[in-house]
């Protein structure tokens, strides 16, 4: 042995018969490394990439969203389509963190008894959705899905949504004071055919969905809610800009 890694060893020895200091020195090199990672993660505003197109919902949506929480529909759907080719093949695009960004609770999931439905709105018109909640076996007949047949008998009750985006504003999600004070007409807008003001709903929420969801203009129901969200869900996001940008490379 040369007398310089003779040296070497003779300090390294003293980890190797010490396994206290071995420890230490351990959780040292731990330490710096975990510093490195977890140090900057302060400093930056938000880890999530910014996304064109996402918005906060629409009271109507919102309160879909509240009743699909409710009705427990994420103990059999997932809203999380994985960036794996089959699940890609069938549902479409992965979905991105920016599409969950204002999801308070997180719909991601990992049961999945029925389809993902991240990306189902404007697969079916609002019709199906309608008959399927109402009495699934009447457009699949194979379906084990649950009948929601009261939702379409159940007057909305939106006494509480412009409190609902308050909360939501606390937790992150960009409402504004204009859309708090118009929350109770927004909600009741979207659901109308004949709406006067829907100009203002719509540069408030782009590419909201203004129409009567379930097949009843006269009453405002807990399935005009629900079909305004399902219908909604993945059509924010434009991913013809992105993949055409894929493309050109
Ligand atoms: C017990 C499990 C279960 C629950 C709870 C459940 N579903 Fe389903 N769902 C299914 C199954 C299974 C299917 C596939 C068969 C069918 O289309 O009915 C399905 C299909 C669907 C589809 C069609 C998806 C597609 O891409 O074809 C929608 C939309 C849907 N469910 C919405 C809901 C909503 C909203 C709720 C809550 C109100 C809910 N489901 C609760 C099991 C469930």
């Amino acid at each position: 042995m040369s007398t310089k890694s003779a040296s070497l060893w003779a300090r390294h020895a003293i980890f190797e018969k010490h396994s206290s200091i071995l420890l230490l020195g351990v959780l040292l090199v731990i330490s710096i490394g975990g510093l490195v990672e977890i140090v900057p993660l302060f400093y930056l505003r938000s880890t999530i990439e910014t996304v064109e197109g996402m918005r906060p919902y629409t009271p109507l949506e919102l309160a879909g969203r509240r009743i699909y929480v409710r009705e427990g529909c994420y103990n059999c759907h997932s809203q999380m389509i994985r960036p794996l080719r089959d699940e890609v093949e069938r549902y479409g695009h992965y979905s991105l963190a920016a599409e969950s960004m204002y999801d308070h609770p997180f719909q991601w999931g990992s049961k999945r008894t029925g389809p993902d439905l991240a990306r189902v709105g404007g697969k079916y018109s609002d019709l199906w959705h309608v008959e399927h909640l109402n009495d699934p076996r009447s457009v699949v007949p194979a379906s084990i899905m649950p009948s929601y047949s009261w939702l379409a008998q159940t007057r909305l009750d939106g006494k509480h949504i412009a409190q609902d985006m308050k909360v939501l504003r606390l937790e992150g999600v960009p409402y504004t004071d204009d859309m708090i004070a118009a929350a109770g007409d927004d909600l009741k807008t979207q659901a109308t055919t004949d709406a006067a003001d829907g100009d203002a709903l719509l540069a408030r929420y782009p590419k909201a969905q203004v129409r009567d969801f379930d097949g009843n203009p006269g009453r405002l129901t807990e399935a005009d809610a629900l079909v305004a969200y399902l219908q909604m869900l993945g059509t924010l996001v434009d991913f013809k800009l992105y993949d055409d940008k894929a493309n050109v490379r």
